[in-house]
C-alpha cells in the first residue's frame, strides 16, 4: 500500500524512522511529509534515505507536478499517518486549516487518516486538545491512544507516542478494515441500486390536547441512518419522519408527520411504488379517543383523571396484508425475551424480515450504536453491538440479499 507519512514537531519524531524502516520493511511505498516543526528535530535526509523518496514539505513548490504537490500527495495514498501528531497539528485538523502541505493534503483527501497523538501529559489532557479530539474521532479519524509512562519532559502521565511497531500493526488493521469496507459498499450497490425504499423513523405523538401529547423514546437515527445508508448505496429513498429533529441524509425525499394516523396515511399513498418498505419508527399502538380542542384544565377537586384510548392502525401489518406489497422489514424493540417476541411478531403480521432491538437502560432508543439480530423465517444473524450507521449498512446488506 501507498503509506503517506507525516511527521510533525515533537520530540517523539526520531520514532517515525522505525514507523518508515518497518513500513518499507513489509513492502509497502512510503513518501514523508514533514512540517517546518517537525524539521527542528530531525533531519529530512533520514527519511528520504530510508524511504527512498525526497521528503516533502513546503506547500508552495514550483517544482511540482502542476505546482499542487498536496493534490497530487492526497490522491497518491492508500492511506494517512499522522506520527508524532502534535497538539497543534490535531488543532489545525479540527478547525480544517490548510496553512502547511500536511493540514492541505489531509483536507484534501477522502483516504482514511490515522493519527498518533505525542506530547506532555499536561498538553494532552488539556480540555482543548481532548475535545479536539472527539472531534476528528467523530469525523471518521482513527486516533491512536497515546501510551502513560516517563516523558521526555521529565514528567510521568499519559502522552507518549505509541511504539512504532503498535502504529505499524494498527495501520495495518485499518488498511483491512477500510477494504472490507469498500467491499461492503460495492456489495451495497449492486443489491440497491434503482431499487425504491420505503422507511419510516421516529416516534409519532399522539396528541391529548393542543398542548400534551403520547409519545415515546426513539430517536429516529436507526430509520434515518437506513434512509441514508440506501440512498448512498444508489436507492431511490423516501424517509417518513415522526417528529425528530434530526437532518435529513442527501438524496432522500423526506415527509414529515406527526402521529400514527398521519403516518399510516403517508404510507398508504408510496407503499405500491417501493421494492421495500422498512418499518423502523415507534408508532404509537393507542392513541386519545378524543384530542381536546382546548388545553385541559387543572380544575379544584379533580383528583384523577382517565384517558381513554384507541387502538392506531398497525401499519407494517396492513402493508404486509396488501397482494401488492414490497418486502416488508420490521423492528421489534422489547425490554425482554428481544428475539422470542421478535419472531413471533414476524409470524403474526407475516413479515419477511424482522430485526430485534434490545432497548432500555443504557441500550437501542436515543443513543448513536445499536446491536440488532436480524430474524427471517429460516435465518437468524447477529451484529455485534456498533454504530447505527454500521447496523444499517449490515442490515440493508441483508435485506438486499434476500428480496
Ligand atoms: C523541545 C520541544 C519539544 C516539543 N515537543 C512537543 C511534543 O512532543 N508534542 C507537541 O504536541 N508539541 C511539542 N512541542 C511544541 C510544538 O513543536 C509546537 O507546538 C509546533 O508549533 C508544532 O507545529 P507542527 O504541528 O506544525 O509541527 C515541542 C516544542 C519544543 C520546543
Amino acid at each position: 500500500m501507498k503509506i503517506l507519512l507525516g511527521v510533525t514537531g515533537g520530540i517523539a519524531a526520531y520514532k517515525s524512522l522505525e514507523l518508515t524502516r518497518l513500513c518499507i520493511k513489509a513492502g509497502h511505498e512510503v513518501q514523508v511529509v514533514m512540517t517546518a516543526g517537525a524539521k527542528e528535530f530531525i533531519q529530512p535526509l533520514s527519511f528520504q534515505a530510508l524511504s527512498g523518496h525526497p521528503v516533502r514539505d513546503s506547500l508552495f513548490d514550483a517544482n511540482q507536478e502542476a505546482g499542487m504537490g498536496h493534490i497530487e500527495l492526497a490522491r497518491w495514498a492508500d492511506q494517512i499517518v499522522i506520527a508524532p501528531a502534535s497538539a497543534e497539528t490535531l488543532a489545525k485538523l479540527r478547525l480544517g486549516r490548510a496553512d502547511d502541505l500536511l493540514t492541505t493534503v489531509c483536507l484534501a483527501t477522502d483516504r482514511p487518516i490515522m493519527l498518533a497523538p505525542a506530547m506532555n501529559r499536561l498538553m494532552w489532557s488539556n480540555q482543548a486538545t481532548q475535545e479536539n479530539v472527539e472531534l476528528l474521532k467523530q469525523r471518521g479519524f482513527t486516533l491512536l491512544q497515546p501510551d502513560s509512562g516517563e516523558q521526555a519532559c521529565g514528567e510521568v502521565g499519559e502522552g507518549r507516542m505509541p511504539e512504532p511497531q503498535s502504529i505499524f500493526e494498527a495501520l495495518q488493521e485499518l488498511q483491512k478494515r477500510h477494504f472490507e469496507n469498500q467491499q461492503a459498499w460495492s456489495k451495497l450497490k449492486e443489491l440497491w441500486t434503482g431499487k425504491s425504499l420505503l422507511v419510516t423513523a421516529g416516534p409519532t405523538y399522539e396528541d391529548i390536547d393542543p398542548v400534551r401529547f403520547i409519545g415515546n423514546r426513539s430517536s429516529g437515527k436507526m430509520g434515518f441512518s437506513i434512509a441514508d445508508v440506501a440512498a448512498k448505496a444508489g436507492a431511490k429513498v423516501t424517509l417518513i419522519a415522526g417528529p425528530v429533529s434530526l437532518a435529513t441524509p442527501s438524496g432522500v425525499e423526506r415527509i414529515d408527520v406527526r402521529s400514527a394516523q398521519q403516518m399510516f396515511e403517508v404510507v398508504q399513498t408510496h407503499y405500491a411504488q417501493a421494492d421495500c418498505f422498512v418499518g423502523a419508527a415507534a408508532v404509537a399502538d393507542f392513541r386519545p379517543a378524543q384530542s381536546q380542542q382546548q388545553k385541559i384544565k387543572k380544575r379544584a377537586g379533580l383528583e384523577q383523571m382517565t384517558l381513554e384510548l384507541v387502538k392506531n392502525p398497525d401499519i407494517i401489518a396492513w402493508v404486509a396484508q396488501q397482494d401488492n406489497k414490497p418486502f416488508v422489514v420490521g423492528f421489534a424493540a422489547e425490554t425482554e425475551n428481544v428475539v422470542d417476541y421478535a419472531r413471533s411478531k414476524l409470524k403474526s403480521k407475516h413479515l419477511d424480515m424482522i430485526c430485534a432491538n434490545q432497548v432500555g437502560e443504557n441500550q437501542g432508543f436515543e443513543r448513536d450504536d445499536n446491536s440488532l439480530t436480524v430474524i427471517t423465517a429460516n435465518h437468524q444473524t447477529t451484529f455485534p453491538n456498533s454504530s447505527k450507521f454500521q447496523q444499517a449498512m449490515a442490515l440493508l446488506q441483508e435485506a438486499g440479499q434476500k428480496f
